[in-house]
């Protein structure tokens, strides 16, 4: 590897997946978007789908358009259950991450009664671990917090010693929000299962940026949000997913009328639809629905196996851009450095992270802070370009020598 922007030029036009960056609207050519770990750029094909879900269902048909807007979800739901590894049928489009785990987390502690225990880990995304823990004071239960390293992530072995005859459900990311640490989904969601509890992943940070199985690993359930790599857009619902095991058998809490076996009978009680319609709640967005279907469809033609790829060797790539330019200047590198071990996005530690995340920001270059210190790349395979990670390096090198590497971070490292 040489540290001469020409070797990242070079990486671009060897790049089997370069052209699909064309798919999407980035209409500001000197704008650096490392941010798609939180929000994805807008896909062209979700622009002609709005104008025709816009003027044409919406506008010129109206609620005629219900004949086929009442399968939507379903139908982006399969799509996203094809980068997920979950066969047909067991995912669907509603709601948003937080109500979706509310429901799905629910759901699991009602099959699991005489069971007072919730896991969770202390690094969880924050809304996750709010719900769990309004769940748990709901109903008396205890949430047992696991001591994650904050860079390594959730591993097995914390589990195995945290899980026993109490334990209803553990819920936990698959890729952590903060660092990008990946988890052993087979191996722990084996462990939960021995203890003969329920296994609740959130995908946010895995769905579109690595490849998952859920199937293959027997999980139980899983939510996750469309508007980081599934490009769906703010606010676009998230999805739930509920192994064909178990679809039947659970009851989530908040009964809807688009949960409702034969939903226009109107009848007087509750009886829950067959299938992942059990799953939703109310009135889906169909603008934002249409957009995962969109998004999901656009990854789904890349294939998850070349957004890998290219994603490791770029998430490796900045990091030894950073080890030569960044790790000198105080930085240190919070991701874990065995490509298999991480998700789509690099994080560094340094105390001045908040400012340097508001001063790339002034420059173009868009990245994003996260608490106590760190500042995030995200890397989306599909729309990140190796010169994008050298051009971002290179200004956060010249503005961390520039401004923030006095002598007392030259030690942190
Ligand atoms: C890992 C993780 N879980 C949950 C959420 C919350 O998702 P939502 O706002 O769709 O409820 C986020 C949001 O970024 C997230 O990153």
């Amino acid at each position: 590897m040489s540290l001469d922007r020409a070797y990242a030029e070079a990486l671009d036009a060897a790049d089997p997946l370069a052209r699909y960056r064309e798919r999407f609207l980035l209409s500001d050519p000197a704008l650096i978007y490392l941010n798609g770990n939180s929000l994805g750029a807008l896909p062209l094909a979700t622009l002609r789908r709005m104008e025709t879900v816009y003027q044409q269902e919406w506008g010129t048909a109206l609620a005629r358009s219900w004949d086929h807007w009442v399968d939507l979800p379903a139908r982006a739901g399969d799509l996203v259950g094809g980068l997920i590894g979950a066969a047909p049928g067991q995912v669907t489009v509603t709601d948003n991450t937080t109500v979706n785990l509310y429901k799905l987390a629910t759901a699991a502690l009602d099959a699991r009664p005489g069971r007072p225990v919730i896991v969770t880990d202390h690094d969880n995304f924050p809304s996750d671990r709010y719900v769990l823990a309004g769940l748990a004071a709901q109903r008396g239960a205890e949430l047992r917090m696991l001591a994650t390293d904050i860079d390594e992530g959730v591993h097995p072995d914390l589990v195995r010693a945290a899980v026993d005859e109490d334990t209803a459900l553990v819920s936990l990311s698959h890729v952590a929000y903060r660092s990008g640490a990946l988890a052993d989904m087979a191996a722990i969601t084996g462990i939960v299962h021995q203890a003969g509890a329920l296994m609740l992943w959130d995908l946010c940070h895995s769905a579109g940026a690595v490849p998952v199985d859920l199937d293959g690993c027997d999980v139980d359930l899983a939510v996750g949000c469309t508007y980081k790599y599934l490009n769906a857009g703010p606010g676009a619902p998230a999805f739930a997913y509920v192994s064909a095991r178990l679809r039947e058998v659970l009851r989530q809490p908040i009964w809807g009328w688009f949960s409702q076996r034969d939903q226009f009978a109107m009848g007087p009680s509750y009886d829950p639809a067959p299938g992942m319609a059990k799953f939703m709640t109310g009135t889906p967005s169909i603008p934002g629905t249409a957009a995962v279907e969109e998004g999901a469809r656009l990854l789904l033609e890349a294939g998850v196996e070349p957004m890998r790829a290219k994603s490791m060797r770029l998430t490796a790539y900045l990091i030894e851009l950073a080890d030569a330019w960044l790790v000198p200047l105080g930085c240190t590198v919070a991701t874990p450095r065995d490509a298999s071990r991480r998700g789509g996005h690099v994080s560094f530690c340094h105390p001045e992270a908040e400012r340097i995340v508001a001063r790339l920001a002034e420059q173009g270059v868009i990245t994003d802070y996260r608490t106590p210190d760190r500042f995030r790349f995200g890397l989306p395979a599909l729309t990140t370009r190796f010169t994008d990670a050298w051009d971002a390096a290179q200004a956060a090198r010249d503005l961390i020598a520039e401004s923030f590497s006095g002598e007392r971070y030259v030690s942190h490292g």
